[in-house]
C-alpha cells in the first residue's frame, strides 16, 4: 500500500490493517517504544508508525537509523499527536538498515551541500517538493497542448543545423580525436553521418515543417548548449518546450504564451498543495501568493523601444547603459519586472541582435520576436513570428553568411505552401524555478550539466 493511498482514503482504512514499505525520515525510539517517521515518498507527507516492544524484533528496530528501509504491517488509527492518522505497527520488517555515514540526517542541509549529494538530495523534504512539482508541471503541460488538439512532436537530438546560430552546438563525433590531432587535419565525411552534427540547441526548424502539417505542434525534450556561462539560469542541458502554430501571429502568439503559462501555474496549485504550501515555508516567502496573482492577471506588452526608453528615464545606476538597437542586460530584465510587477511581453527587437528567422518587420530595423520576462527568473521565453516569404528569408541567410544550400528543407517550407506562422521555446527548468522559488537552475534538475560539471 502506497502512503498517498492511505491519506486519500484513511476514513475508509481507520482500524483497519495496512501494509507500507519505505525509509525511515525520522526516528524517536524510547525504553519501551518508539515512533518512526516514515515515507515513501508517494505524496509530501509522512505517516507517524509508532511500536511498541510487543514487535518480535523490537531491540533491532528501535537500533535503526535515519535512511533504514522496513516493511511495516499494522493498523491504521486516529493519532492523538500533531497528525490526524498514524499506524501502530505489528511487526516491522528490516529490508536494510542504513548505517550512521548516511549524509542526509533529519536536519536542514545547505543547498549546496545537497548539490554535491544530488543522488540523496530527493531524499528530503526539499527536494521532494521540487521534482514533485517538476513532474505535474511537466504533466500539465501536455494536458493545456493535448487538450488544445497540438501534435506532440520529437524533435531529432542529433542534428546538423545549429537553430539559433549561436555556435554553441555540442559536436557528436565519431572520429578518433586522437587520430585527427596526429594528422593535423579532420575529414568529416569520414565522420559517422558524413558530415558534421551535433546535439541540438532548438527543435524549432524540424518543428515548423510539422506545423505546415499539422497546424499546431509542440516539442518537449532536451536541449543543448556549449554555452561556457556559470550563471544561476544557465545549463549545458536543458529541457525546452517549443510549440509552433501555423497561421498564428505575433499576438495570437503572445496570446497562446500566456494562457498555457496561466494554465500550468494553476494545474499545479491545484496538483501540488502540500508542496506549494512547503515551498512557501521554507523556500520563498509569498510564493503561494505570487502564483495566485500571476494565473488572475493580465501580462504587460511593451516593444523593446519602450523598454529602453524606460530603462533611460529610470535614473537608475546600471552597470551597462541601456541603448536603442541593443541588447538588454539581466539588471534590465530585473529593473523592467519589478518596475511593472509582474511578467512582461517585450516584442520587436532590434534584428541585429535575433536569429536569421524571425519576421523582418517593415521599419526594416525590427523583427516579430517576443521574450517573456519573469521576475527572478528573467527570460522564461523567447519566441517570434516566422519570416514566410521566401526571398527574404533567403536573403538574411545570405547576410549572415548562412549555407542556404544546406537548409533547403527550411527555406522550401516557404515555396510549398507557405503560411504565417509563429512559436516560442520555454526554459522548463526556469519555469520550474518560478513555481518552486528556487534560486539556481541546478537545484531544479536532477543532475546537472554546467562548464567543468558532468557528475552522476
Ligand atoms: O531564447 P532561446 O534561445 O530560443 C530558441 O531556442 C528558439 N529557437 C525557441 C523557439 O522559438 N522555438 O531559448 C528559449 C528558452 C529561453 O527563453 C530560456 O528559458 C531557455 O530556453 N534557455 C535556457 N535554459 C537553461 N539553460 C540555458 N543555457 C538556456 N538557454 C536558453
Ligand atoms: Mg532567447
Amino acid at each position: 500500500m502506497e502512503i498517498k493511498y492511505i491519506f486519500d482514503n484513511a476514513k475508509d482504512l481507520e482500524n483497519k490493517k495496512v501494509i507500507l514499505n519505505g525509509w525511515i525520515r525520522n526516528h524517536r525510539p524510547q525504553k519501551e517504544f518508539g515512533f518512526i517517521d516514515f515515507s515513501d515518498g508517494t505524496c509530501f507527507k509522512h505517516l507517524q508508525i509508532v511500536y511498541d516492544n510487543t514487535l518480535s524484533n523490537f531491540l533491532d528496530v528501535s537500533k535503526l537509523l535515519v535512511g533504514s528501509s522496513i516493511s511495516v504491517e499494522g493498523t491504521l488509527v486516529k493519532s492523538s499527536g500533531n497528525q490526524e492518522y498514524e499506524v501502530k505497527a505489528k511487526s516491522i520488517a528490516i529490508l536494510d538498515s542504513c548505517p550512521d555515514d548516511y549524509p542526509i540526517q533529519a536536519k536542514r542541509h545547505t543547498k549546496e551541500f545537497l548539490r554535491e549529494n544530488a543522488y540523496l538530495r530527493p531524499r528530503t523534504n526539499m527536494f521532494q517538493a521540487v521534482f514533485r512539482v517538476r513532474s505535474l508541471a511537466a504533466q500539465g503541460i501536455h494536458k493545456y497542448f493535448g487538450d488544445n488538439g497540438y501534435i506532440y512532436f520529437n524533435a531529432p537530438i542529433i542534428t546538423a543545423s545549429d537553430c539559433e546560430g549561436a555556435g554553441e552546438m555540442f559536436q557528436v563525433t565519431t572520429l578518433d580525436l586522437d587520430k585527427v590531432a596526429k594528422s593535423g587535419k579532420v575529414d568529416y565525411s569520414k565522420d559517422f553521418f558524413g558530415k558534421l552534427t551535433g546535439l541540438t540547441v532548438s527543435g524549432q526548424l524540424e518543428a515548423e515543417t510539422y506545423a505546415l502539417a499539422f497546424s499546431k505542434v509542440y516539442t518537449f525534450g532536451p536541449t543543448f548548449r556549449a554555452e561556457n556561462s556559470n550563471t544561476k539560469t544557465h545549463m549545458a542541458e536543458f529541457w525546452m518546450i517549443e510549440p509552433e502554430i501555423a497561421f498564428c501571429d505575433l499576438f495570437g502568439l503572445m496570446d497562446i504564451e500566456e494562457e498555457m503559462l496561466k494554465y500550468v501555474i494553476k494545474y499545479v496549485l491545484d496538483n501540488a498543495k502540500d508542496e506549494i504550501e512547503f515551498l512557501d515555508k521554507f523556500v520563498e516567502n509569498g510564493l503561494k501568493a505570487k502564483l495566485e496573482k500571476v494565473v488572475n492577471s493580465k501580462f504587460v506588452r511593451v516593444t523593446h523601444e519602450e523598454v529602453i526608453k524606460i530603462l533611460k528615464e529610470s535614473n537608475e545606476k546600471f552597470e551597462f547603459t541601456p541603448e536603442y538597437g541593443e541588447d538588454i542586460a539581466k539588471e534590465h530584465e530585473k529593473y523592467i519586472t519589478e518596475h511593472f510587477g509582474g511578467p512582461v511581453f517585450i516584442y520587436n527587437w532590434p534584428k541585429d541582435i535575433k536569429a536569421f528567422y524571425m519576421k523582418q518587420n517593415d521599419d526594416g530595423k525590427t523583427v516579430g520576436a517576443v521574450d517573456l520576462e519573469l521576475p527572478g527568473v528573467g527570460e522564461l521565453i523567447g519566441g517570434s513570428q516566422r519570416e514566410e516569404n521566401y526571398d527574404k528569408l533567403v536573403n538574411r541567410m545570405k547576410e549572415l553568411g548562412m549555407n542556404v544550400d544546406d537548409m533547403y528543407w527550411y527555406v522550401n517550407l516557404r515555396k510549398y505552401g507557405s503560411s504565417i506562422h509563429s512559436g516560442f521555446g520555454l526554459g522548463f527548468e526556469r519555469l520550474v524555478m518560478y513555481l518552486t522559488g528556487m534560486e539556481n537552475i541546478r537545484d531544479v534538475i536532477p543532475y546537472y550539466r554546467t562548464p567543468g560539471n558532468c557528475e552522476f
